[in-house]
Protein backbone atom coordinates (compact mmCIF):
# COMPACT_ATOMS: atom_id res chain seq x y z
CA UNK A 1 0.00 0.00 0.00
CA UNK A 2 1.09 2.92 -1.18
CA UNK A 3 1.95 6.11 2.03
CA UNK A 4 -0.63 8.49 1.00
CA UNK A 5 1.17 11.38 2.99
CA UNK A 6 3.65 13.37 0.65
CA UNK A 7 4.53 15.97 2.97
CA UNK A 8 5.74 14.04 6.23
CA UNK A 9 5.77 15.33 9.45
CA UNK A 10 9.62 16.04 9.74
CA UNK A 11 9.19 18.18 6.72
CA UNK A 12 7.19 20.45 7.83
CA UNK A 13 9.48 21.09 11.33
CA UNK A 14 12.02 21.24 8.80
CA UNK A 15 10.17 24.11 6.57
CA UNK A 16 9.31 26.15 9.45
CA UNK A 17 12.52 25.58 11.18
CA UNK A 18 14.84 25.57 8.23
CA UNK A 19 16.84 28.41 7.24
CA UNK A 20 15.70 27.94 3.73
CA UNK A 21 11.65 28.92 4.98
CA UNK A 22 13.94 32.57 5.81
CA UNK A 23 15.66 32.34 2.28
CA UNK A 24 13.01 32.11 -0.23
CA UNK A 25 11.05 34.69 2.13
CA UNK A 26 14.21 36.79 1.77
CA UNK A 27 14.26 36.30 -2.09
CA UNK A 28 10.86 37.48 -2.84
CA UNK A 29 10.95 40.38 -0.19
CA UNK A 30 14.45 41.84 -2.14
CA UNK A 31 12.02 41.57 -5.29
CA UNK A 32 9.56 43.27 -3.65
CA UNK A 33 11.54 46.14 -2.80
CA UNK A 34 13.61 46.27 -6.47
CA UNK A 35 9.50 46.18 -7.90
CA UNK A 36 8.53 48.96 -5.78
CA UNK A 37 11.56 51.16 -6.62
CA UNK A 38 10.95 50.60 -10.09
CA UNK A 39 7.30 51.22 -10.06
CA UNK A 40 8.18 54.38 -7.56
CA UNK A 41 7.17 57.01 -10.23
CA UNK A 42 4.53 55.64 -12.12
CA UNK A 43 1.33 56.34 -10.14
CA UNK A 44 -0.75 55.64 -12.48
CA UNK A 45 -0.77 51.51 -12.18
CA UNK A 46 -2.24 50.55 -9.26
CA UNK A 47 0.12 47.87 -7.53
CA UNK A 48 -1.53 44.74 -5.91
CA UNK A 49 0.23 42.03 -3.73
CA UNK A 50 -1.10 38.36 -3.90
CA UNK A 51 -0.23 36.08 -1.28
CA UNK A 52 -1.85 32.94 -2.30
CA UNK A 53 -0.66 30.59 0.63
CA UNK A 54 -0.22 33.56 3.69
CA UNK A 55 -0.40 31.25 6.43
CA UNK A 56 -1.11 33.38 10.17
CA UNK A 57 1.08 35.92 9.52
CA UNK A 58 3.36 35.28 12.70
CA UNK A 59 4.59 32.49 13.05
CA UNK A 60 6.75 30.17 15.69
CA UNK A 61 9.29 28.11 14.26
CA UNK A 62 12.43 26.37 15.83
CA UNK A 63 15.81 28.14 15.35
CA UNK A 64 18.61 25.94 13.84
CA UNK A 65 21.46 27.91 15.40
CA UNK A 66 20.03 28.61 18.88
CA UNK A 67 17.51 25.84 19.29
CA UNK A 68 15.11 28.00 20.76
CA UNK A 69 12.14 29.05 19.46
CA UNK A 70 11.92 32.48 17.82
CA UNK A 71 9.24 34.56 15.92
CA UNK A 72 9.13 35.00 12.03
CA UNK A 73 7.28 37.00 9.83
CA UNK A 74 5.57 35.43 6.85
CA UNK A 75 5.81 37.07 2.87
CA UNK A 76 3.07 39.06 2.95
CA UNK A 77 3.35 40.62 6.49
CA UNK A 78 7.19 41.36 5.09
CA UNK A 79 6.22 42.60 2.01
CA UNK A 80 3.20 44.74 3.99
CA UNK A 81 5.66 46.21 5.79
CA UNK A 82 7.24 47.97 2.77
CA UNK A 83 6.34 52.18 2.69
CA UNK A 84 9.38 53.68 0.99
CA UNK A 85 9.69 54.45 -2.12
CA UNK A 86 6.30 53.73 -2.25
CA UNK A 87 3.52 50.62 -0.93
CA UNK A 88 1.28 48.34 -2.68
CA UNK A 89 -2.13 49.71 -3.23
CA UNK A 90 -3.80 46.92 -2.19
CA UNK A 91 -3.10 43.14 -0.71
CA UNK A 92 -4.78 40.32 -1.40
CA UNK A 93 -4.05 37.67 0.90
CA UNK A 94 -5.63 34.42 0.54
CA UNK A 95 -5.81 31.30 3.30
CA UNK A 96 -7.67 28.29 3.13
CA UNK A 97 -7.37 27.26 6.73
CA UNK A 98 -10.51 29.48 8.55
CA UNK A 99 -8.48 29.42 11.61
CA UNK A 100 -5.40 30.80 10.14
CA UNK A 101 -6.98 32.85 8.08
CA UNK A 102 -8.90 34.67 11.60
CA UNK A 103 -5.06 34.56 13.45
CA UNK A 104 -3.80 36.74 9.86
CA UNK A 105 -6.18 39.24 10.18
CA UNK A 106 -5.83 39.58 14.16
CA UNK A 107 -2.08 39.55 13.47
CA UNK A 108 -2.67 42.44 10.86
CA UNK A 109 -4.77 44.25 12.84
CA UNK A 110 -2.72 44.57 15.87
CA UNK A 111 0.23 45.31 14.08
CA UNK A 112 -0.35 47.44 11.01
CA UNK A 113 -3.60 48.63 11.99
CA UNK A 114 -5.31 47.38 8.51
CA UNK A 115 -7.26 50.65 8.35
CA UNK A 116 -4.11 52.62 7.34
CA UNK A 117 -3.63 49.64 4.15
CA UNK A 118 -6.29 48.49 1.65
CA UNK A 119 -5.80 44.67 2.74
CA UNK A 120 -8.32 41.78 1.60
CA UNK A 121 -8.31 38.24 3.34
CA UNK A 122 -9.87 35.45 1.81
CA UNK A 123 -10.29 32.30 2.95
CA UNK A 124 -10.34 30.16 -0.11
CA UNK A 125 -8.51 27.68 -2.09
CA UNK A 126 -5.70 29.99 -4.07
CA UNK A 127 -6.16 28.38 -7.08
CA UNK A 128 -10.07 29.83 -7.55
CA UNK A 129 -8.63 33.23 -6.32
CA UNK A 130 -5.82 32.87 -8.94
CA UNK A 131 -8.53 32.46 -11.72
CA UNK A 132 -10.81 35.45 -10.49
CA UNK A 133 -7.86 37.30 -10.54
CA UNK A 134 -7.20 36.44 -14.25
CA UNK A 135 -10.61 37.96 -15.08
CA UNK A 136 -10.38 40.85 -12.71
CA UNK A 137 -7.25 42.09 -14.57
CA UNK A 138 -8.84 41.79 -17.61
CA UNK A 139 -12.00 43.78 -16.98
CA UNK A 140 -11.73 47.92 -17.57
CA UNK A 141 -10.51 48.14 -14.24
CA UNK A 142 -8.06 45.31 -14.21
CA UNK A 143 -5.96 46.72 -16.69
CA UNK A 144 -4.78 49.39 -14.69
CA UNK A 145 -3.24 46.87 -12.16
CA UNK A 146 0.01 45.13 -11.90
CA UNK A 147 0.74 42.42 -9.46
CA UNK A 148 3.06 41.05 -7.97
CA UNK A 149 2.10 37.72 -6.76
CA UNK A 150 3.27 34.53 -4.41
CA UNK A 151 2.38 31.48 -4.13
CA UNK A 152 4.12 29.41 -1.31
CA UNK A 153 2.45 25.91 -1.14
CA UNK A 154 3.44 22.88 1.36
CA UNK A 155 2.77 20.43 -1.20
CA UNK A 156 1.34 20.09 -4.80
CA UNK A 157 -1.47 22.57 -4.03
CA UNK A 158 -1.62 24.44 -7.12
CA UNK A 159 -3.10 22.95 -10.26
CA UNK A 160 -1.55 24.34 -13.44
CA UNK A 161 -4.94 25.22 -14.80
CA UNK A 162 -4.55 28.18 -12.74
CA UNK A 163 -1.13 29.28 -14.00
CA UNK A 164 -2.21 29.14 -17.29
CA UNK A 165 -5.24 31.16 -16.99
CA UNK A 166 -2.86 34.41 -15.92
CA UNK A 167 -1.32 34.22 -19.25
CA UNK A 168 -0.79 37.36 -21.32
CA UNK A 169 -1.51 39.76 -18.14
CA UNK A 170 0.77 42.52 -16.01
CA UNK A 171 1.53 39.92 -13.08
CA UNK A 172 5.19 38.47 -11.84
CA UNK A 173 4.99 35.31 -10.42
CA UNK A 174 6.86 34.00 -7.59
CA UNK A 175 6.16 30.26 -7.13
CA UNK A 176 7.66 27.93 -4.88
CA UNK A 177 7.60 24.59 -7.11
CA UNK A 178 7.29 21.18 -4.62
CA UNK A 179 10.24 19.63 -6.56
CA UNK A 180 11.60 17.04 -4.02
CA UNK A 181 9.15 16.88 -1.56
CA UNK A 182 6.22 16.29 -3.55
CA UNK A 183 6.49 15.66 -7.15
CA UNK A 184 9.25 13.58 -7.36
CA UNK A 185 7.63 10.80 -3.97
CA UNK A 186 5.21 10.99 -6.45
CA UNK A 187 7.34 9.50 -9.47
CA UNK A 188 7.77 5.93 -7.92
CA UNK A 189 10.96 4.31 -9.29
CA UNK A 190 9.19 1.30 -10.66
CA UNK A 191 6.95 3.35 -12.24
CA UNK A 192 4.41 1.93 -10.59
CA UNK A 193 2.28 5.35 -9.74
CA UNK A 194 -1.36 5.18 -8.69
CA UNK A 195 -4.40 6.40 -10.03
CA UNK A 196 -4.91 9.14 -6.89
CA UNK A 197 -0.77 9.83 -7.71
CA UNK A 198 -1.14 10.00 -11.18
CA UNK A 199 -4.32 12.70 -10.85
CA UNK A 200 -2.04 14.88 -8.98
CA UNK A 201 1.15 15.15 -11.04
CA UNK A 202 -1.40 15.52 -14.08
CA UNK A 203 -3.16 18.17 -12.20
CA UNK A 204 0.23 19.70 -10.83
CA UNK A 205 1.69 19.54 -14.45
CA UNK A 206 -1.06 20.09 -16.66
CA UNK A 207 0.24 16.75 -18.79
CA UNK A 208 -1.28 13.71 -19.62
CA UNK A 209 -0.10 10.08 -17.49
CA UNK A 210 1.36 9.32 -21.10
CA UNK A 211 3.36 12.15 -20.90
CA UNK A 212 4.59 12.28 -17.65
CA UNK A 213 5.32 8.79 -18.07
CA UNK A 214 7.72 8.82 -21.18
CA UNK A 215 9.21 11.83 -20.00
CA UNK A 216 10.23 10.04 -16.67
CA UNK A 217 10.21 7.08 -17.41
CA UNK A 218 12.36 4.83 -19.86
CA UNK A 219 11.62 0.70 -20.47
CA UNK A 220 15.02 -1.25 -20.39
CA UNK A 221 15.73 -4.73 -20.83
CA UNK A 222 17.83 -7.18 -18.99
CA UNK A 223 19.43 -10.31 -20.40
CA UNK A 224 18.73 -12.86 -17.90
CA UNK A 225 19.71 -17.00 -18.16
CA UNK A 226 15.68 -17.35 -19.37
CA UNK A 227 15.96 -14.82 -21.57
CA UNK A 228 15.06 -11.20 -22.01
CA UNK A 229 13.05 -9.44 -19.10
CA UNK A 230 11.80 -5.94 -19.59
CA UNK A 231 10.98 -3.37 -17.01
CA UNK A 232 10.49 0.39 -16.55
CA UNK A 233 13.16 2.25 -15.03
CA UNK A 234 12.96 5.94 -13.71
CA UNK A 235 15.41 8.40 -15.54
CA UNK A 236 18.27 9.39 -13.56
CA UNK A 237 18.17 13.49 -11.77
CA UNK A 238 14.46 13.14 -11.89
CA UNK A 239 14.32 16.25 -10.01
CA UNK A 240 16.33 18.28 -12.49
CA UNK A 241 14.42 16.89 -14.79
CA UNK A 242 11.25 18.29 -13.02
CA UNK A 243 12.82 21.85 -12.91
CA UNK A 244 13.42 21.85 -16.28
CA UNK A 245 10.52 20.38 -17.59
CA UNK A 246 8.09 23.08 -15.39
CA UNK A 247 10.32 25.53 -16.38
CA UNK A 248 9.55 24.86 -19.91
CA UNK A 249 5.82 24.57 -19.02
CA UNK A 250 5.93 28.42 -17.70
CA UNK A 251 7.68 29.91 -20.66
CA UNK A 252 4.68 28.80 -22.39
CA UNK A 253 2.62 30.83 -20.30
CA UNK A 254 4.60 33.61 -19.44
CA UNK A 255 7.59 35.47 -21.72
CA UNK A 256 10.60 34.70 -19.01
CA UNK A 257 11.40 32.52 -16.14
CA UNK A 258 14.27 33.09 -14.23
CA UNK A 259 16.47 30.71 -13.29
CA UNK A 260 15.19 28.62 -10.50
CA UNK A 261 16.80 28.93 -6.49
CA UNK A 262 17.03 25.53 -5.05
CA UNK A 263 16.31 24.84 -1.24
CA UNK A 264 17.74 22.13 0.26
CA UNK A 265 16.77 20.78 3.65
CA UNK A 266 19.57 20.86 6.55
CA UNK A 267 20.13 17.26 5.13
CA UNK A 268 21.25 18.09 1.99
CA UNK A 269 18.20 17.06 0.15
CA UNK A 270 16.72 19.11 -2.45
CA UNK A 271 13.14 20.08 -1.40
CA UNK A 272 12.08 22.58 -3.53
CA UNK A 273 12.67 25.18 -6.02
CA UNK A 274 11.40 28.68 -6.47
CA UNK A 275 11.02 30.71 -9.87
CA UNK A 276 9.68 34.01 -11.00
CA UNK A 277 7.93 33.81 -13.87
CA UNK A 278 6.67 37.63 -15.70
CA UNK A 279 6.06 39.26 -19.31
CA UNK A 280 8.97 41.15 -18.55
CA UNK A 281 12.58 40.85 -19.17
CA UNK A 282 13.67 43.31 -16.48
CA UNK A 283 11.73 41.17 -14.00
CA UNK A 284 13.71 38.32 -15.25
CA UNK A 285 17.13 39.50 -14.89
CA UNK A 286 16.09 41.68 -11.49
CA UNK A 287 15.16 38.43 -10.14
CA UNK A 288 18.44 35.83 -11.42
CA UNK A 289 20.71 38.79 -9.61
CA UNK A 290 19.10 38.12 -6.35
CA UNK A 291 19.23 34.59 -6.95
CA UNK A 292 22.82 34.52 -7.81
CA UNK A 293 23.27 36.48 -4.64
CA UNK A 294 21.81 34.10 -2.58
CA UNK A 295 23.65 30.76 -4.05
C1 LIG B 1 3.81 27.10 3.38
S1 LIG B 1 2.53 27.80 4.23
C2 LIG B 1 2.66 29.52 3.82
C3 LIG B 1 3.77 30.23 4.44
C4 LIG B 1 3.74 31.72 4.29
N1 LIG B 1 3.87 32.15 2.92
C5 LIG B 1 4.83 32.31 5.16
O1 LIG B 1 5.68 33.05 4.66
O2 LIG B 1 4.81 32.04 6.36
C6 LIG B 1 1.16 27.32 3.28
C7 LIG B 1 -0.18 27.84 3.78
O3 LIG B 1 -1.14 27.65 2.77
C8 LIG B 1 -2.37 27.21 3.33
N2 LIG B 1 -3.07 26.47 2.26
C9 LIG B 1 -3.00 25.15 1.99
N3 LIG B 1 -3.71 24.88 0.88
C10 LIG B 1 -4.18 26.05 0.41
C11 LIG B 1 -4.95 26.42 -0.72
N4 LIG B 1 -5.36 25.51 -1.59
N5 LIG B 1 -5.24 27.72 -0.91
C12 LIG B 1 -4.82 28.66 -0.02
N6 LIG B 1 -4.09 28.37 1.10
C13 LIG B 1 -3.79 27.09 1.30
C14 LIG B 1 -1.95 26.41 4.54
O4 LIG B 1 -2.99 26.42 5.51
C15 LIG B 1 -0.71 27.13 5.01
O5 LIG B 1 -0.99 28.10 5.98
Amino acid sequence: MQDDKILVSEDINEYWGGEWTETKNDIVYKYANAYLQIMKDKKYWKLLYFDGFAGEGIVKGLDEKSQDMKERFSSAFRIIEIDKPRSFDMYYLVELNKKKAKELDDNINSKFLKKTKSIFIISEDCNKKLVDMSKYLQSKNGQKTKVLAFVDPYGMEINWESIECLKGLSIDLWILLPTGIGINRLLKRDGNISDEWMIKLEKALGLSSKIIKDYFYKKEIENTLFGEISFTKKQENSIDKIVSLYKDRLSEIFEYVSNPYELKNSNGNKMYHLLLASNNKTAQKIANDIIKLKN
